[in-house]
């Protein structure tokens, strides 16, 4: 049995045994979730992906490495479809989702910390970023025991918990 909760806070902080990071196909850093959790990593972080992801990531691919100075152990890295650059395609935001559930279960991580995919520099509408965060999360079997969705602003942290207590009814 799966649980999804709802987080108000920055993703880097999370104890939970992996954190998803809102990449982009380069795999070389950037603003927003990255920016911090590079940042918060540390250079081991970057390392990881220089070796493991030579030639970047594919959009809506997902794939991990350290997570340094992290409390997590592992960062999985996935890459959101642009939506401010006219990336549309919905299916690639729920495999976003669904690779890194497949990813983390394949690691044996057992908590997994998601930010909202493609809703920040991406662009992707928030409460259409919400919403597939949840279809994709819950319609995915996993051995994955417990998802946290950690929303960053005071706005998306109700989007969430709304999304998350509407489950329940
Ligand atoms: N913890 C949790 N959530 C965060 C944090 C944080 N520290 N920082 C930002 N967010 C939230 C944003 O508010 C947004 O809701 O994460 C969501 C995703 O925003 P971005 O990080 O901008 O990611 P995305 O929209 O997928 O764009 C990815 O932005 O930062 C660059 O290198 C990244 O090119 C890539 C692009």
């Amino acid at each position: 049995m799966t649980t999804l909760t709802a987080v108000h806070g920055d993703i880097t902080t999370q104890h939970v045994d992996a954190v998803v990071n809102a990449a982009n196909t380069a795999m070389r850093g950037g603003g927003g979730v990255d920016g911090a959790i590079h940042r918060a990593g540390g250079s081991e972080v970057l390392a990881d992906c220089i070796a493991r992801f030579p030639h970047g990531l594919a959009t809506g691919d997902a794939g991990w490495t350290t997570a340094g100075n992290l409390p997590a152990r592992w960062v999985i890295h996935t890459v959101g479809p642009n939506h401010a650059a006219g990336e549309r395609d919905r299916s690639l935001l729920l495999s976003c989702y669904r690779r890194s559930l497949e990813v983390a279960a394949g690691l044996g991580a057992r908590s997994v910390a998601f930010p909202l995919i493609s809703a920040g520099v991406y662009g992707w509408p928030a409460d259409d970023a919400v919403a597939a965060a949840i279809e994709a999360i819950t319609s995915t079997p996993t051995a994955v025991e417990r998802v946290l969705l950690v929303a960053y602003s005071a706005a998306d942290h109700h989007r969430v918990s709304a999304a998350v207590e509407a489950l329940a009814e």
